[in-house]
């Protein structure tokens, strides 16, 4: 198994995700992400985005094998935490312990407890939940209810016999979807918070921007998505082996702003090893974010004021 930068095609075994990056990547210059190339997993160049979804999902039938592959290629994972972090399984705390305190910030600015009614039930949604892993090491601690979406059976299945009622003394998983993001319309302003975490290289662009402009009108007024995921250094790289992409930062960022979602704050996950893509958290509302106003006194601690 070759981990190195410059390692084009991944082994099986350290798949999706975390996953090893690829190097040479074309420089991106001054064009729009979706302009700028990128690679496959056998080393194969496209010129840009718009090349690579026409040779990939290009006519129906095509698009039916993209997602038939990657599901497919799901249904074929041993359900623990190594086979959902494609054998990196040794990297769930760090990425758990990252996920909280960005969620925590996220809830204390979002929803401060002065401001949130005591008797607002917090409810998430866990998109491509996998077992449940972030929902059993995180959500279900922060709120009230979790409902979990997931196309592959077997995983929703190991998610709902451990998250049976009592796995948390007062929070419950609710709703067990099983099917894929791109079909789902989640039921209207249902959630707090929606979770997306490493599974949206799954969806084509279209499906990406379509998918999240339903799954907002599933939000409560004030409600926020989390997108937790792998980011190319540039343009983007498609895995042959589970039909997924990873986008890069500035390809994320451009299919935001065709979703009209506006970026709160992000956050780069630390503490993975080196060879693997980076990972970002991304907190995107549906509103124009608020400024977070410092108060005047502090504002002005430093200037010399009048004694009044
Ligand atoms: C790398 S695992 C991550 C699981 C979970 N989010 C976690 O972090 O532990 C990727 C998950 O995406 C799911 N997936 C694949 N295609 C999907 C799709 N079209 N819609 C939603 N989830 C999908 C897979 O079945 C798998 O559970």
């Amino acid at each position: 198994m070759n981990l190195t930068a410059t390692s084009v095609k991944p082994s099986t075994s350290v798949s999706f995700p975390p996953r090893v990056q690829f190097s040479r990547l074309r420089p991106s210059t001054l064009k729009c992400s979706m302009e700028v190339g990128g690679l496959d997993s056998d080393g194969r160049e496209f010129k840009s985005a718009d090349e690579m979804w026409a040779d990939q999902v290009g006519d129906s039938n095509k698009k039916t094998d993209w997602y038939r592959r990657g599901v497919g290629y799901w249904e074929g994972v041993e359900a623990s935490v190594d086979g959902v972090l494609g054998g990196f399984g040794h990297v769930n705390e760090a990425d758990v312990s990252a996920s909280e305190a960005f969620i925590k910030t996220l809830l204390s600015e979002l929803f401060p407890s002065d401001a949130r009614d005591s008797q607002r039930q917090l409810v998430a949604l866990d998109c491509g939940s996998g077992i449940g892993r972030v929902t059993k090491n995180l959500l279900i601690r922060y709120f009230n209810e979790v409902d979990l979406l997931e196309p592959v059976s077997h995983f929703l299945e190991a998610a709902r016999e451990s998250l049976t009622p009592g796995y948390h003394d007062k929070h419950q998983a609710t709703n067990f979807f099983c099917m894929p993001l791109q079909e789902f319309t989640p039921e209207k302003g249902r959630y707090d918070v929606i979770w997306v975490q490493w599974c949206i290289g799954h969806l084509t662009d279209d499906d990406f921007v379509s998918f999240f402009m339903r799954a907002k009108a599933g939000l409560k007024p004030g409600g926020f998505f989390v997108l937790k995921e792998n980011t190319a250094r540039t343009g983007f790289v498609l895995d042959n082996e589970d039909r997924s992409i990873t986008r890069s930062d500035l390809y994320f960022k451009e299919l935001f702003s065709r979703c009209g979602l506006h970026l709160y704050k992000s956050k780069d996950q630390r503490g993975f090893p080196e060879e693997l893509f980076a990972v970002k958290m991304y907190a995107l509302t549906t509103d124009v974010p608020k400024k977070v106003h410092r108060t005047r006194s502090k504002v002005h601690a430093n200037i010399p004021r009048i004694i009044k």
